[in-house]
């Protein structure tokens, strides 16, 4: 069984790499390079997979799922700057791709501990962009 939680979080970021030219960075990056930041309204689902249970008809507990997005991610990046204020965001490039996979990686460990298995992060940048990861 499958069930997920959607959460909304509003981010700053900046595509771009230091090596690179602001020219080359607009070429490959478009708009998402602007060096004054720009910001999304993302939505995030977090999927997870487990049996359900005979004692309380549920995968997991959906309040303890949203605690531990609240307490490990939303807290860290809603009206954050994701390129300067995310620890686990320092050092990669702030796509949605990465963004998608940092959160996987500070999620999987605590959703194992409440007894489900995290199966997918979906990441809604804009209303025509959006990433799914599935742990590789
Ligand atoms: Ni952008």
């Amino acid at each position: 069984m499958f069930i997920t939680r959607r959460e909304r979080f509003n981010a700053a970021h900046r595509l771009f790499r230091e090596d690179w030219s602001d020219e080359k960075n607009l070429e490959v990056f478009g708009k998402c390079s602007n060096p004054n930041w720009h910001g999304h309204n993302y939505i995030m689902f977090v999927t997870v997979k487990g049996k359900v249970s005979k004692e309380t008809g549920f995968v997991i507990n959906l309040k303890d799922l949203s605690g531990i997005i609240n307490t490990r991610i939303i807290d860290k990046i809603d009206h954050k700057n994701l390129n300067l204020e995310v620890d686990f965001m320092k050092g990669r490039i702030v796509s949605t791709e990465n963004i998608a996979i940092a959160i996987w990686d500070e999620l999987e460990e605590n959703i194992r501990q409440i007894g489900a298995e995290l199966h997918c992060i979906k990441i809604v940048e804009t209303e025509n962009n959006f990433v799914e990861y599935y742990g590789n």
